[in-house]
């Protein structure tokens, strides 16, 4: 097999004929295979299935019935499951238009490549298919960002936001990715440096259906690029930090609304608690949830530990003031700091262990 075509679908049924028809009329002249994978919760798979018999290439189908990591994670697995090195990562919608592949492939048979990435903002390249306003200023100022980010390794990429593009499965570390949502070229031209070529795309409109883009897909991306760039801890900084100002404001909203003081801060604190959780579980985790028990079992071990956490603070500031007599405001900082640290440690090491 010379190429391995990665499609990730998630309820795209009116537009798998279509998809394969133009890949095969545009692929023809190499050694190919279409390796869905899908998380549709409709009929696409049967769809899929069925197109498989009359095609006159290999199409397989990977249904995940427990979907981890979303489009990106989907990406993933077509990667693991190819059998060629060179894996071409498209839509299934028919945004990215199969007439455009050969370029992509005369680009790496060039041989001084890892990537080669069909890019919306080259000369030649277009991004009317995102089809209204708000989406290509967020794109726009999104890939801005993210270049600025990572100025070296995407020095040479101008759409490190398309989901279109082919790889070098040998260049890439597999294991190393962790995706989450739909910036999956992202995770791999920032994880390692790779020789990137590109060529020019318009990007096309949706042959059926509806795009699966949203606010929480924003919000993941926003996640990955602080992980990407800063580590997991510094998600988990973040998280707190809107965790702590969030307690601020409920305990204030309850104390407005008449309650005393005491009860209001236990009851800020037990909502923060929980709102942390959820957050932990959704952005900074969400890679490490597949391997580590039930969310039930990882919510117990989170609240328990926090409240435990919250209780042992006052004893430990009290011996800090009284005994090594460091100012309060000092000693309570210090105690917040390592409550942060031992916090993030036992989240990672204990909630999330594998
Ligand atoms: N397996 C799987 N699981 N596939 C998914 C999932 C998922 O959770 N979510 C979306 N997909 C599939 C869709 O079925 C489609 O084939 C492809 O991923 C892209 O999803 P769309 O919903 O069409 O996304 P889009 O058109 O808004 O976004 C595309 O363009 C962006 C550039 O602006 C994608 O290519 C993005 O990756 C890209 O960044
Ligand atoms: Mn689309």
């Amino acid at each position: 097999m010379d190429l391995t075509i990665v499609v990730p679908t998630f309820n795209e049924g009116p537009n798998v004929a279509e998809l394969l028809r133009r890949i095969g009329d545009a692929v023809d002249d190499r050694l190919f295979e279409v390796v869905f994978v899908d998380d549709s919760t409709d009929d696409t798979p049967q769809i899929i299935a069925a197109a498989a018999q009359t095609a006159d290439f290999p199409v397989r189908l990977i249904h995940r019935d427990a979907p981890t990591a979303g489009l990106g994670g989907a990406v993933v697995e077509g990667l693991r499951a190819a059998t060629s090195n060179w894996c071409l990562v498209m839509d299934g919608d028919l945004q990215h238009p199969p007439e455009d592949v050969p370029r992509l492939l005369a680009r790496a048979d060039r041989d001084d490549v890892d990537v080669v990435v069909a890019s919306r903002y080259i000369a030649g390249g277009d991004s009317k298919g995102l089809a209204d306003a708000t989406r290509t200023t967020v794109s726009r100022a999104s890939t801005l960002l993210t270049k600025s980010m990572f100025p070296r390794k995407l020095g040479d990429c101008s759409d490190p936001m398309t989901g279109f593009f082919l790889v070098n499965r040998d260049a890439i570390d597999i294991d190393a990715l962790r995706p989450r949502g739909f910036k999956i070229l992202l995770e791999i031209l920032a994880r390692r440096h790779l020789r990137v070529g590109e060529v020019p795309f318009a990007f096309a409109s949706r042959f059926a259906g509806a795009s699966k883009a949203s606010f929480t897909q924003g919000i993941r991306f926003l996640t990955q690029l602080l992980m990407l760039r800063f580590g997991r801890m510094s998600a988990f900084a973040l998280v707190g930090g809107v965790g702590a100002i969030a307690n601020l404001v409920i305990m204030w909203g309850l104390i407005r609304l008449g309650m005393d003081y005491l009860p209001a801060s236990i009851i800020a604190s037990e909502i923060t608690i929980i709102g942390n959780f959820l957050l932990l579980e959704y952005l900074v985790f969400s890679d490490m949830r597949a391997e580590s028990g039930s969310m039930r079992q990882r919510f117990v071990k989170s609240f328990t530990f926090n409240n435990v956490e919250a209780i042992i603070r006052i004893p430990v500031l009290w011996v800090l003031v009284e005994n090594a007599h460091i100012p309060s405001v000092i000693a309570a900082g210090l105690t917040l700091i390592a409550a942060f640290v031992v916090r993030f440690v036992f989240h990672a090491l204990v909630v999330y262990a594998p």
